[in-house]
């Protein structure tokens, strides 16, 4: 192996730049040359193939502290490409420049959309691997997938800073968190910064029901000043209501068939403002909860992910992704395949953490891990 490239698809995240860095450490470490393919998939189109960019490793050494990706993203999807109204297959392109750039090994960074394009791309031939990202957490075959941990960071302390003009004004707060139709984002950052509700998409709720909670809550608290007279609703962009209607910000779908999610923060605080007796707000962090540099965590699992992608192409691992067991950062790391990667999604265990009731953490939660 003397030649291999890299490529960072879909939503950008933290821990990116660091993962990219261990890979050409470890790749120079073999004696391997590497090339940065730009944003994602769509590098590898004949239009663009011809920009890449040598990574030596006195250019990658400071990666490791920026937040976002160096080689840019997208979500461009190899096997439907828009054009003139029409989808085309240009898989077949990929394959043949991934020859003409001499790639001996491929490097993919991404989700599921991205991973399971490489999982194609390896059926049909192309010597490529994978390292888990999303600040969803919900790949499946992996415990950690890069940027997760610095987005619960992020979005927890927004969660915090919303606390305090809600507490001031009696009012509820609405924050809507990422995470597509998965609530680990939402749902752990939501217990870190103390939310009274969070709303996951994993079970549907109902209006009805989070106006009673809301209503004791506050009723109890403008009674007597020894209890909260506000509340902190975290809700996942994907909560659904009981008749399984998702908001969602267009109707438009994106290459990979998915619908905008976004909305729904600013449609609860509207309808408690008309249907309950206080006040409300909603807070839309958007792409700010994927941005800044990455937290130390995203920094460790980059750097492991990174060096474990060279030795599993070198392993002769085509088609397989690398993948944490355990807890991070202190977890095993082996590898998945691919094909299970792309084979769904990785959603919060409900039954385990969530009170279905409170919709917030179960309460017996803590004693039953102490136990
Ligand atoms: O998958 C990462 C993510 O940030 C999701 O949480 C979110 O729904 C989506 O990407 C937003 O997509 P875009 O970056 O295309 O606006």
């Amino acid at each position: 192996m003397k030649r291999i490239g890299v490529l960072t698809g879909g939503g950008d995240a933290p821990g990116l730049n660091a993962a990219i860095k261990s890979v050409v450490y470890r790749a120079h470490d073999h004696g391997i040359e590497v090339v940065g393919l730009h944003d994602g998939w769509r590098g590898l189109l004949d239009d663009y193939c011809d920009d890449v960019t040598p990574l030596p490793h006195h250019v990658v050494r400071t990666w490791d502290r920026d937040g976002g990706t160096n080689l840019g993203s997208s979500r461009t999807n190899p096997f439907r490409v828009a054009s003139g109204g029409k989808t085309e297959d240009r898989s077949d392109e990929v394959i043949r420049n991934i020859e003409k750039l001499g790639l001996d090994g491929l490097v993919a960074m991404g989700g599921e959309d991205t991973l399971g394009v490489a999982f194609r791309l390896s059926r049909k031939g192309a010597p490529v691997v994978g390292v888990p990202k999303t600040i969803d957490k919900d790949l499946l075959g992996t415990d950690y997938t890069l940027g997760f941990q610095t987005a619960v960071t992020t979005c927890q302390e927004i969660i915090e800073r919303c606390r305090t003009p809600a507490g001031s004004h009696h009012w509820v707060q609405v924050v809507e968190i990422m995470g597509r139709h998965a609530g680990h984002l939402a749902f752990w950052s939501g217990v870190g910064g103390g939310a009274f509700i969070i709303l996951i998409p994993e079970v549907p709720f109902s209006f009805e029901h989070l106006k009673e909670l809301l209503t004791e809550r506050i009723t109890r608290g403008m009674k007597n000043r020894k209890y909260p007279s506000y509340a902190v609703v975290v809700a996942a962009e994907g909560a659904r209501l009981e008749n399984g209607e998702l908001v969602t910000a267009s109707k438009e779908v994106d290459a990979f068939g998915h619908v905008k999610l976004g909305g729904v923060g600013e449609m609860l605080s509207s309808w408690i403002r008309e249907s309950c007796p206080f006040d409300a707000r909603s807070v839309v962090p958007a792409h700010a909860q994927r941005g800044g540099p990455p937290g130390p965590i995203d920094r460790i699992m980059g750097c492991l992910f990174g060096a474990a992608a060279v030795d599993l192409l070198l392993g002769g691992g085509s088609g397989r992704m690398v993948s944490a067991r355990g807890v991070a950062p202190a977890c095993r790391i082996g590898d998945e395949s691919l094909e299970v990667a792309a084979s769904g999604l990785n959603l919060l265990d409900a039954d385990l953490y969530y009170d279905r009731e409170r919709l917030n953490i179960h309460r017996g939660f803590f004693t039953r891990v102490r136990s």
